[in-house]
């Protein structure tokens, strides 16, 4: 069997030794409910909130503004229906001559976003897409009349374009309109800042830049009338009702830290890593389509097209080949459907279908990725021989 390169980043990243040690520690040391009086309880709490703390600073928000979540998706669902039960708290009452309010989204948002919109039109709500161009980048323009929502991906999980959301930023915030980014694929990626984003609410998840999986966070702006999902106990400011999983918060403290430490010239390397496997790609498996190229992107992300090769049977021959990556979304395994975001980018039949995603992550080497390249190279090359 050859060594398995992993290049799949994008789903999932091994999480960092340190944190799980630092998991670990507390899970053994603190285990106390932080929600307790006693002595156990106090330890947890203060782990808690100087996490909060700590987690909050690197992304340029409050304290107060952060809440504990089990991870990305929990945190898309909790933004848009509680934002969404505060914009239209008597909808279920409107009227037939009503008109519907409008949810702004952008293409290819992740199902933990597009399927609450699904949801949410059960309740009388419009999806309203905005365009992207050939790259993905989002083109807006203005926002139909009863908007009273939007939510944008920040960076993209398949093609990793990343998003200026400032013209539509601005134009929520002069119309009360409340923002919510889904940023699971760039906090841990590129700097993120709440504060100059001017979103109302910001999703995470810690299983993107090597924490522990099954936890997360969101943010949301002082002052933000918000509902919650589920009822229960007061904890998180009563936005988030449940224990809070105080060791896996502590690691997500430290693997974000840890990725802030060597954010600088992990990036650049990244990059560097990133773009030299691309040009040897494209090199040898000519002809063969970067998808996004002139998006501003996550340094680590590639997503390529190899026309006349079918997409599926690329994954399972390089999986047998020692290579993990992805097509279409990994969160949606089991479906076959394009990636939504590939088709509204305006790619031919022939190339979304044969459109792969490599993922890399720090942990990856140059000796890696060439090795990684042989194996592609000889794989596409055999797909693509007449049978
Ligand atoms: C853009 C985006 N949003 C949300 C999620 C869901 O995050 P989680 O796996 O933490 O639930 C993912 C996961 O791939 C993602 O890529």
């Amino acid at each position: 069997m050859p060594q398995m390169i992993y290049l799949d980043h994008n789903a999932t990243t091994p999480p960092l030794p340190e944190v799980i040690e630092e998991v670990t520690r507390v899970m053994r040391d603190c285990f106390g409910n932080p929600g307790s009086r006693h002595r156990e309880g106090r330890k947890a709490r203060q782990i808690l909130e100087e996490c909060r703390e700590n987690i909050a600073g690197r992304l340029g928000a409050l304290p107060s503004e952060l809440i504990f979540t089990s991870g990305g998706t929990e945190s898309n669902n909790l933004a848009l229906r509680g934002l969404a039960d505060v914009a239209t708290p008597h909808q279920a009452a409107a009227g037939p001559g009503d008109p519907s309010p409008v949810i702004v989204i952008s293409p290819g948002e992740h199902p933990s976003i597009a399927q609450v919109c699904r949801a949410l039109a059960e309740r009388g709500w419009q999806s309203h897409q905005l365009p992207v161009d050939s790259s993905g980048r989002l083109q807006f323009k203005d926002l139909p009349a009863t908007t009273r929502l939007a939510a944008v991906i920040l960076a993209h999980n398949e093609t990793g374009a990343i998003q200026d959301i400032k013209p539509l930023a601005e134009t929520c915030r002069s119309n009360g309109i409340p923002l919510h980014l889904d940023a699971v694929q760039a906090v841990g990626k590129i700097p993120v800042n709440f504060r100059s984003l001017a979103a109302t609410t910001l999703s995470f998840g810690a299983h993107k830049f090597h924490g522990p999986r099954g936890i997360g966070g969101l943010l949301i702006k002082e002052g933000t009338k918000f509902s919650p999902l589920h009822y229960g106990g007061h904890q998180e400011a009563a936005r988030r009702a449940g224990t809070e999983p105080v060791p896996l918060i502590a690691g997500m403290a430290l693997a974000l830290e840890l990725w802030q430490q060597r954010q600088a010239w992990h990036s650049v390397r990244l990059e560097q890593l990133r773009d030299h496997f691309q040009t040897v790609l494209c090199d040898r498996c000519s002809p063969a389509v970067v998808n996004g190229i002139d998006a501003w992107r996550l340094p680590n992300t590639l997503n390529i097209s190899f026309p006349g090769v079918d997409g599926e049977a690329l994954l399972v021959a390089l999986d047998l080949d020692g290579i993990a990556c992805s097509l279409g979304t990994t969160c949606a395994s089991g479906a076959t459907e394009p990636a939504p975001i590939l088709v509204a980018m305006g790619l031919t039949t022939d190339l979304y279908r044969s459109a792969v995603r490599f993922s890399l992550s720090f942990l990856n080497t140059h000796a890696e990725l060439e090795e990684a390249a042989d194996r592609i190279a000889r794989v596409v090359a055999a797909l693509r021989k007449p049978a």
